[in-house]
């Protein structure tokens, strides 16, 4: 038996520290500091030692994924999901979380289990058949007892368990409400612990907090495999989902979903998603072929300024793009390619709910952001992609002919490109360019700003 002590732990980073304090010292974060109990997790965890073994006779066979029959969901986990393995599902509340798993619950081969601990079996049933999703070896059980959900998996037997969510059971051993950092993380352990010794994948929904974080105990990201994040804007039907840790390969692949009536569906061709209600021929545009993965992707680039009075300090505002990266361009618009920015407000983002994090995409926001300076649309049949360094010269990007691939595919013959990049591909004529002065000669931007 393990000794407990009584701890103060923070729910955003779950940082734990012996006295109290009004805020974290480790992300700062106000009023997050709770009652916790040392030791306890151990108290449930506690398993029989596992043998020590050359690695050699390790049975690698045990960990392959198992595909999901979700395209867009097997591209994000690499393949499905590994036996024993513990993905945590993350997402704002109504972005999609029940639907996509109920979905996969009734794809899959062999018997599942829904715990629905937030919605009635009637809800349940109900949203089941909008999804075809009534499916004879998909069971359920409407529950928010741990030790009950656990005798449930012992009654199905499933291959799959999915509980929704984790904020909402409870052990009724843990004295700590359902929710708090403690109840999530002992229920989490000990379903945990469940997923390894049955070698049953299981998928606990979390809910994501305004600012993105999982609600509270962020402390859950360290006790799963995967943490999978569902993006999106809840008042457009374009979902997105990445995975934001996984231990069994790459975290870079993007999933792209449409919610239909019917459920989510896949998006195979996400460019041609992404580039549907773009308009030609209007200043402040640009598109950019980005890399999400491996993934190839066209994503239009929006920028608004507006001139202001002297003396205001102009408002910048990014979506979809680094802000701090916004006002580094803005800053080598105006030293290096002598374009006056300072006395306007910006606006720039990434269309349809995409975040541009790779370098990609800095000569494309630049040339966005002077084409609406200067009201002169870019010419529609181009794209840009190029990294933009302090000096205002231009550095390549990886995979260039991927990108130039997929911009030819959807019908683009003209390319601005750092001078360097490796020989292009047949239907799209390259401009190689040094500098991002040059970029924007290349397309008659080499004026100054109106003032
Ligand atoms: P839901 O899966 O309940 O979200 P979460 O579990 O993340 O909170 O999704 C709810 C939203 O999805 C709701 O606004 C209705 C919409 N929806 C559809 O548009 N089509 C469908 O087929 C389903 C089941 C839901
Ligand atoms: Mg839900």
């Amino acid at each position: 038996m393990t000794k407990t002590k009584l701890e103060y732990r923070c729910t955003e980073c779950g940082t734990a520290t012996p006295k109290w304090a009004g805020r974290c010292t480790a992300c700062d974060a106000w009023n997050s500091m709770v009652e916790d109990v040392r030791g306890a997790p151990s108290s449930h965890g506690a398993s029989a030692a596992a043998p020590a073994v050359p690695i050699g006779e390790v049975d690698a066979q045990f960990s392959q994924p198992h595909p999901t029959g979700i395209a867009e969901l097997d591209r994000v986990l690499g393949g499905g999901l590994v036996p024993g393995s513990v993905t945590l599902l993350g997402g704002e509340p109504g972005i999609g979380k029940s639907t996509i798993l109920l979905q996969l619950l009734a794809q899959w081969p062999t018997r599942t289990l829904y715990v629905s601990a937030e919605e009635s079996a009637q809800q349940v049933r109900l949203r089941a058949e909008r999804l075809q999703a009534v499916q004879p070896h998909l069971w359920l059980v409407p529950e928010t007892s741990l030790p009950h959900i656990i005798a449930a998996i012992d009654q199905v037997q499933p291959t799959l368990v999915v509980v929704d969510s984790i904020q909402s059971i409870a052990d009724p051993d843990v004295p700590s409400a359902p929710g708090s950092v403690v109840q999530v993380r002992e229920c989490a352990h000990r379903l945990v612990g469940e997923a390894k010794r049955r070698g049953v994948p299981v998928v606990l929904v979390g809910h994501v907090t305004k600012e993105g974080g999982l609600a509270g105990p962020r402390v859950l990201e360290h006790v799963v495999d995967t943490v999978l994040s569902f993006e999106g804007d809840r008042h457009h039907s374009l979902r997105l989902l990445r995975a934001v840790k996984h231990r069994f390969g790459p975290t870079n692949e993007l999933g792209v979903f449409e919610m239909a009536g019917h459920g989510l569906q896949g998006v195979p061709d996400a460019s041609r998603l992404f580039l549907t209600d773009r308009r030609t021929g209007v200043a402040g545009s640009a598109v950019v072929p980005t890399l999400e993965g491996q993934r190839p992707l066209l994503v239009e680039v929006q920028a608004l300024t507006n001139t202001i009075r002297d003396g205001v300090p102009p408002r910048r505002s990014a979506q979809g793009i680094d802000a701090g990266r916004l006002a580094l361009l803005l800053a080598v618009l105006e030293r290096r390619a002598r374009w006056r920015v300072g006395n306007q407000e910006v606006f720039a983002s990434a269309v349809g709910g995409v975040r541009l994090t790779e370098p990609g995409a800095d000569l494309p926001v630049c040339m966005a952001l002077v084409s609406a300076l200067a009201n002169q649309p870019l010419p529609p049949d181009l794209v840009v992609f190029g990294e933009v360094g302090l000096a205002g010269e231009l550095r390549q990007v990886a995979h260039a002919s991927r990108r130039l691939a997929e911009a030819a595919r959807m019908g683009f013959r003209r390319a601005i490109v750092p001078a360097n990049t490796p020989d292009g591909v047949e239907g799209i004529s390259l401009m190689r360019v040094a500098t991002v002065a040059e970029a924007l000669a290349a397309v008659g931007l080499s004026g100054t700003s109106p003032s």
